[in-house]
C-alpha cells in the first residue's frame, strides 16, 4: 500500500466515505469543501497513490487556548501577559469503516502530528488540541498521549513533545 495524504479536492469520492459516526460523515459529505473554500480549515485525505477513494481524513485550523485552562505545571513556564496561547486544532479525524482496525488511524494521526509540527516552525503553536466527540474518540486520543485540559472536554498534546517524536 502506498498511502499518501493530500488536500481534499473535487476528484476525491467524499460522498462514499463512511466511518459510522454521522457527524464526521456529514462533515466530509457536506461541509468540508465549504470550510476549505472559506479558509476556516484545511482538510487532508488519506488515499492510495493514484486512487480517489478516501480512506480517512482530518482537519487542521488555527486555534487558541485560554491561559486559564492550561494545567498549573505547564502554565508556570508561560508568560503571564499571554491571556491565550496559540495552538493548532485537529478538529476531526476519521477512518472509513472498510479500513478501520488496520493501523490506518495511527498512520493518519502521526501524519496530522507531523504536519502540525512542521507548520509550527513557521507559525507559533504551543500545542495540538482535540475536542473528542465521544468516549471512543477520547480513548483513541488518550492512547496516543493527549492530555485532558481541566474543566473542558478538550485534550492537548504539547508541541514540544511532538517535536521529540520527529527530531532526535
Ligand atoms: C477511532 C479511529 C480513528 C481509529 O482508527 P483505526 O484505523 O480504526 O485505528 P488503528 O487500526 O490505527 O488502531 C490504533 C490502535 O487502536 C487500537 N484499536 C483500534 N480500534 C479499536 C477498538 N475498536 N477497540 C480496541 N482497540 C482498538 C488498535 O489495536 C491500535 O492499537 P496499537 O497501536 O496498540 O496497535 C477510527 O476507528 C474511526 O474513524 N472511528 C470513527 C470516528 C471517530 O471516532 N473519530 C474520532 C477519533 S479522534
Amino acid at each position: 500500500m502506498n498511502l499518501i495524504t493530500t488536500n481534499l479536492a473535487s476528484i476525491h469520492e467524499k460522498n462514499e466515505f463512511c466511518c459510522g459516526k454521522e457527524l464526521l460523515d456529514n462533515y466530509i459529505h457536506r461541509q468540508a469543501s465549504q470550510d476549505v473554500k472559506r479558509k476556516l480549515s484545511a482538510c487532508f485525505v488519506l488515499i492510495e497513490s493514484g486512487s480517489n477513494i478516501i480512506k480517512g481524513y482530518y482537519t487542521l485550523s488555527n486555534n487558541s487556548i485560554p491561559l486559564a485552562l492550561i494545567p498549573e505545571n505547564i502554565k508556570k513556564r508561560l508568560p503571564k501577559s499571554y491571556k491565550s496561547i496559540p495552538s493548532t486544532l485537529l478538529g476531526r479525524l476519521a477512518i472509513d469503516k472498510n479500513y478501520q482496525a488496520k493501523g490506518v488511524g495511527k498512520i493518519l494521526l502521526v501524519d496530522a502530528l507531523k504536519r502540525s509540527y512542521l507548520i509550527s516552525k513557521s507559525m507559533g503553536s504551543f500545542a495540538i488540541i482535540v475536542d473528542p466527540i465521544d468516549n471512543e474518540a477520547e480513548w483513541f486520543d488518550a492512547k496516543y498521549g493527549f492530555i485532558k485540559l481541566p474543566d473542558s472536554g478538550k485534550m492537548f498534546f504539547p508541541m514540544k513533545t511532538v517535536k521529540q517524536l520527529f527530531e532526535k
